[in-house]
């Protein structure tokens, strides 16, 4: 049995990235951080096959304790602060650990390492954030980074020293430069599950308005199940590498708007929706749209879910989450 060990397995994708590897017979061994994580019980309730270890991204001894512990065949780097707005209001805590946590893992990794015959594989949580200010459309893995916020900084930071221990040390660490990906379990203050919890409430009648910053960026949105897939398929690979992962599909947030109060039966948004600038960005990024023809190519992965499917798919979920709440 191969064992994988997860940071970030209380978040979106470790939630998903966990169940795929449980179903690929891994022993999978969850990173939680903080005394009493409410979050374990939701990851423990829908796999109750991972086992959870204590460990802290801003703590260099507990991550090398916890590959001690584990001896895992694979690492996959999810943790960090991820949420782009609170990145320019706690840039210190997000170099720290969307940054610096980065080099800690690889540290632990680095020293204490596997067998000779078995290296541990390392998997990197890059981002479509570090591309910020694009330098071209679509966004391919040669595309220069110029990020756009400090979340975007610690991404970039965090890329460059997974390349730097691949060819410093021979690691096998790659890094999966992954556009924006939503599901059901996506975190309430991202803008794709904010629109569609919003919505589900506005058709229960218990909310009238959704408030939102600025609707006029475009992402390339894709569905998160589909997207652990590729961060599995770059640790079977001989060598490691970078890969670019995206549907190459751009929308803006008023489109996604349409196409979720359509779905709920709605004619029109406008109504509903106000402008608010507290949820406005210092520094915006304006458009993502990746290339991931490399991934297609050697990893022989392509998305499943479409854009439609995705926004129907998270409102039906909130719809019927809503419902089965009492107030
Ligand atoms: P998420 O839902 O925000 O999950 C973040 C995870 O990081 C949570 O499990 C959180 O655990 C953990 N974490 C935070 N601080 C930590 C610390 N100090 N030590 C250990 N763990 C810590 O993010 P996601 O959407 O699943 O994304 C997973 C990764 O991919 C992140 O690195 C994100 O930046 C990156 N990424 C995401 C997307 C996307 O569109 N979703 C796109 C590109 C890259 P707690 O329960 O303790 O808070
Ligand atoms: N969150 C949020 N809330 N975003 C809003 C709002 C709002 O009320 N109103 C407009 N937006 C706009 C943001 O300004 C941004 O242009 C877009 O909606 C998407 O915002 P988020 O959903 O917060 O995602 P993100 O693109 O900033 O970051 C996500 O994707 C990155 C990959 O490109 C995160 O998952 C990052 O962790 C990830 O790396």
């Amino acid at each position: 049995m191969k064992r994988a060990l997860i940071t970030g397995i209380t978040g979106q994708d470790g939630r998903y990235l966990s169940e795929f590897l449980t179903g690929k017979d891994y022993q999978v061994f969850g990173v939680v951080r903080g005394q009493n994580n409410p979050k374990a019980e939701l990851v423990l309730n829908e796999n109750p096959s991972v086992e959870l270890v204590d460990g802290d991204l801003r703590d260099l001894s507990s991550l090398i304790a916890l590959v001690e512990q584990v001896q895992p065949d694979e690492v996959y780097n999810l943790g960090a602060m991820s949420f782009v707005q609170l990145s320019f209001t706690q840039p210190d805590l997000t170099a720290e650990i969307t940054g610096l946590g980065v080099l800690r893992m690889l540290e632990a990794v680095r020293i204490v390492g596997g067998t000779q015959n078995n290296p541990v594989r390392f998997y990197q949580a890059s981002s479509s954030e570090m591309f910020g200010k694009v330098r071209e459309t679509p966004q391919n893995e040669m595309t220069p980074f110029h990020p756009r916020s400090p979340y975007g900084v610690a991404k970039v930071f965090g890329h460059n020293i997974t390349v730097n221990y691949r060819e410093a040390y021979g690691l096998h660490a790659s890094s999966g430069i992954l556009f924006n990906h939503e599901s059901p379990r996506r975190g309430l203050e991202f803008v794709t599950r904010k629109i569609t919890n919003s919505l589900a409430r506005i058709k229960l009648g218990r909310q009238n308005q959704i408030s939102l910053g600025n609707i006029d960026s475009a992402r390339d949105w894709g569905f998160a199940g589909d997207y652990v897939e590729a961060m599995w398929l770059m640790l079977q690979q001989d060598e490691p590498d970078d890969y670019v992962v995206a549907t190459g599909e751009t929308h803006t947030v008023r489109e996604f708007l349409d196409v979720a109060f359509r779905v709920a039966g709605y004619d029109d948004w406008k109504p509903y929706v106000r402008h608010d600038e507290r949820f406005e960005r210092p520094a915006e990024v304006d458009l993502l749209m990746g290339d991931a023809s490399k991934a297609h190519s050697a990893l022989g992965w392509k998305p499943k879910v479409s854009f439609e499917q995705l926004v129907q798919m998270m409102y039906e979920n909130d719809l019927s989450e809503e419902q089965a709440r009492t107030h």
